[in-house]
């Protein structure tokens, strides 16, 4: 069998298409590395299923979820103590068209308060009729609050507060403009309640 090649004794009796196979150990390193791979996969299995020590992946979303949901009512609940004392942006990255504010509004509210704050299902942002306070920061109350019952949607946690600020800046730039063939003024309080471009 030797034929003087020292390979030709770990030849295996088998062969495929004249191809033969030699009877090589593995090295040792890659049996150790199987080896550790098993003791590995034991201890865990202990670890988290047996003992039930750590968490599991979706405990582990769950509470980095709810860190997260932490982290945003406290930037949230700071921007809202600090409202009362908020100013419109004049920033044209923010408030120019294709600025900040103006794409957030025609991606959010322009269905219905129209891209040109028209109105729609929600009233005219353009005139001074306001039905929940013409000033900068009852438009910021309004869109943090929404008006659930009359179709206003709640924009708390949906937009963070950068976005709410941008939005509220972009439709304070609405006043005074006069787009074509708008939603007739809502009657219930006229404009102008605080401080705005109206008084
Ligand atoms: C699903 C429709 C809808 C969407 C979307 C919507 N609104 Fe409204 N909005 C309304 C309605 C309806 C009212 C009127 C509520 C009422 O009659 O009390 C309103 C009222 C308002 C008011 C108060 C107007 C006033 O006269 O006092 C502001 C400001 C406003 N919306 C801003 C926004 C902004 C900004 C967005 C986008 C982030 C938005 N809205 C998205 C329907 C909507």
């Amino acid at each position: 069998m030797n034929n003087g090649n020292p390979d030709n004794a770990k030849l295996l009796e088998h062969e495929a298409d004249g191809i033969k196979e030699l009877d090589n150990l593995l090295p040792p390193w890659w049996v150790w590395l199987f080896n550790l791979t098993i003791i590995f996969s034991v201890i865990y299995m202990i670890y988290y299923h047996v003992a039930g020590a750590g968490d599991l992946q979706a405990a582990e979303y769950t509470k980095e979820w709810k860190r997260g949901e932490e982290i945003k009512s406290a930037s949230i609940a700071k921007f809202e103590s600090g409202i009362a004392t908020l100013t419109p942006s004049q920033d044209k990255e923010i408030i120019g068209t294709g600025g900040e504010g103006h794409r957030l509004f025609v991606t959010y509210c322009a269905p219905c308060h129209r891209p040109d704050g028209g109105g729609l299902v929600g009233p005219n942002l353009c005139d001074n009729y306001w039905i929940h306070g013409s000033n900068y920061v009852d438009n910021v109350k309004t869109i943090i609050n929404g008006v659930p019952a009359k179709g206003m949607l709640s924009w708390r946690g949906v937009l963070n507060p950068d976005q709410i600020k941008a939005v509220s800046s972009y439709i304070y730039t609405l006043r005074g403009t006069n787009p074509k063939n708008p939603k007739p003024a809502e009657n219930t309080v006229t404009a102008p309640t605080g401080p705005s471009a109206f008084e």
